[in-house]
């Protein structure tokens, strides 16, 4: 069932978002070749109990980190590990934060020092993809109406679309009615209401969008090897057009 959220709730769930991208913001600085994956899981969780939070992510379904941080390959649900990040590397670091029982979540995509012109691209048309996606969540259009803008736009770039991971409705649990896909049919699907907060979360890959499972039952990678990009927004449904609550550049 899919939950409407009063202008009082959206506020809460701003407030989460908020510190939220403040630590995206602070991590811009802090991410370069030589830190491990373990490093910005531990800086993420610190900063996220400093400011009151709760680092949402640990024991959701038996997940054990602060962050999914994902290099390169890897999709989705990269753990947090000893692997020293190298100049060329993107990484995608997503997490989700309880503040008062206020969820958010928000995954930035990160260039490692200097890398190739190719992964520059994907980081750039998975970013425009979110964007894309935002401007459809308005009062009145139908859930299609994103993953068509975003399909449509990935792949006339020459990229894939993953499909087997999507957006959702969010607050107060991290997974919540509507599915989001970022592919579809535009005019298909339910019709988007004021309150209704989801997260659009593009996951864009060089290649092939399929996917292989590693053993660890979590960490996704694209089957060819090609590299996957994402960014992911917490999005409110107003009747002014979407706000993003998780918005970096709204950070004071
Ligand atoms: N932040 C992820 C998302 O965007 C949730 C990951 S589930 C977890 O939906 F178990 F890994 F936390
Ligand atoms: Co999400």
């Amino acid at each position: 069932m899919v939950t409407l959220k009063s202008p009082r709730e959206i506020e809460m769930m701003t407030e989460s978002g908020q510190l939220l991208a403040s630590i995206h913001v602070a991590l811009r600085d802090f991410i370069k070749p030589g830190v491990t994956t373990m490093e910005i899981d531990q800086f993420v969780e610190e900063k996220i109990r400093e400011a009151g939070g709760i680092p949402a992510q640990i024991g959701y379904e038996g997940y054990e980190y602060a962050t999914c941080t994902s290099v390169n390959d890897e999709i989705c649900h990269g753990f947090p590990s000893d692997y020293e990040l190298k100049q060329g590397d993107i990484v995608k670091v997503d997490f989700c934060i309880d503040l008062d029982g206020a969820i958010s979540d928000s995954c930035w995509c990160y260039a490692v020092g200097e890398i190739s012109e190719e992964h520059q691209t994907l980081m750039d048309v998975t970013k425009e993809c979110l964007y894309r996606g935002i401007e459809q969540a308005q009062v009145g259009n139908r859930i299609g109406d994103i993953g068509a803008a975003i399909q449509e736009y990935a792949e006339s770039k020459g990229f894939g679309v993953v499909r087997d991971f999507i957006g959702h409705g969010i607050g107060p649990s991290i997974h919540e009615a509507p599915q989001v896909p970022h592919y579809g049919i535009a005019g298909k699907g339910k019709r988007l209401k004021e309150g209704m907060t989801i997260t659009i979360e593009p996951m864009i890959t060089t290649g092939t969008w399929q996917m292989t499972m590693d053993d660890n039952g979590w960490t996704a990678r694209t089957r060819d090897g090609g590299y996957c990009a994402q960014y992911e927004h917490s999005i409110a449904i107003t009747a002014d057009g979407p706000v993003l609550m998780t918005d970096q550049e709204t950070v004071h």
